[in-house]
């Protein structure tokens, strides 16, 4: 059985639109106009249990209104979903212990509080056995370097320092799968860093399944061989993310300095040629031939650095929007 399946799952909302000014809010009173609003429509896909899937798409696709659906938190429309085996919107407190949905922007500790009372308080909810809470405590206090912060309040933490007592607080009860929603927004490079290792040791650690969704390509790029884009409540690739890379970012991009001047024309035997200025030149160059390519530039040029860089992978999934998109492999 997938970890979750997903059917055909469609949101529609309905949102009041109501005419500027105090007249308008009056006449809204009597006669409300409704827009309806669709954000996720006919989705379908499959996560395998221990799956790390990214969830792509630009602001306003449909990814946060999904995760709710897939946690409990709105009904769809139409559609259906299994999560774990369970119809999300029940609500089942079986499910609830299972998962655990950790928004990037949001924060379920309590503010006025030192984390340590919020987890507190979680073992209560998720009633965790004294044994495995004190180990599940220690594990994340030294996975996520938490000793310094568990006693002071919330509200006083930094960000980063927020953000990973915030995946402790997620991770105490062990769920199976994490619903991610931009877990690394507003952290520095290096705590971004950390919290992409925690992801990773959790998933390798516990075979938990992990959706999640970011505009950080550094994020989907180390964690998920496979990615779901979304556009416009629409998915648009369930796939590798590696298939992705190849087709729509067939070249790599070599940078080289050279010890002196190089002519363009000549250097146009190795690659296209992007750039050549005074002792410095970039190049394009077909990725499978990447190494012959570099070869050949440091037998023939006067090469004294050279570095090789991939598309950024940002760039490849606006060629994958402009290109209308493909599911597979
Ligand atoms: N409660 C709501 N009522 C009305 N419309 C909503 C509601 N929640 C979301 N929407 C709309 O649904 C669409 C999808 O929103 P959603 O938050 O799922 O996007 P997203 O992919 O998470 O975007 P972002 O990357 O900006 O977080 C948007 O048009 C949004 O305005
Ligand atoms: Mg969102």
């Amino acid at each position: 059985m997938p970890a979750i399946e997903v059917r055909n799952l469609s949101k529609v909302f309905r949102v009041s639109e109501k005419e500027p000014g105090l007249g308008g809010a009056f006449k809204s009173l009597f006669r409300r106009k409704f827009r309806t609003v669709p954000a996720v429509s006919d989705v379908s896909f499959d996560i395998k249990e221990g799956e790390l899937v990214g969830f792509l798409g630009a602001n306003g696709a449909g990814k946060t209104t999904t995760l709710k659906m897939l946690s409990g938190l709105l009904h769809p429309t139409t559609g259906t979903a299994s999560v774990l085996g369970f119809e999300p919107w029940k609500r089942k407190p079986a499910f609830q212990k299972q998962f655990s949905l950790v928004m990037g922007h949001r924060t379920q500790l309590w503010w006025e509080i030192p984390a340590q009372e919020t987890f507190r308080l979680n073992q209560e909810i998720y009633e965790i056995p004294e044994a495995d809470y004190k180990r599940n405590i220690d594990e994340l206090v030294d996975l996520l370097e938490l000793q310094d912060c568990l006693s002071i309040p919330v509200k006083k933490l930094s960000l980063g320092q927020r953000m990973k007592a915030e995946l402790a607080a997620a991770i105490l009860h062990r769920p199976k799968l994490l619903l991610l929603d931009e877990p690394t927004i507003g952290l520095d490079v290096v705590m971004q860093k950390k919290v992409r290792q925690f992801i990773l040791e959790y998933n390798r650690r516990y075979k938990a399944t992990v959706l999640l969704t970011s505009h950080n390509m550094d994020d989907v790029s180390e964690l998920c061989p496979r990615i779901l884009i979304i556009e416009r409540g629409r998915l648009l690739y369930d796939g590798a993310l590696r298939s992705v890379v190849e087709r729509y970012a067939p070249f790599k991009l070599m940078r080289a300095d050279f010890s002196g001047d190089v002519v363009t024309a000549d250097l146009e035997r190795i690659g296209k040629v992007l750039e050549n200025r005074g002792p410095s030149a970039t190049l394009e160059v077909p990725r499978h031939d990447v190494s012959a390519k570099a070869a050949e530039l440091l037998s023939r040029f006067p090469v004294v650095d050279l570095t090789i860089e991939e598309t950024p992978v940002q760039e490849v999934v606006r060629r994958l929007f402009i290109a209308g998109g493909k599911s597979g492999a």
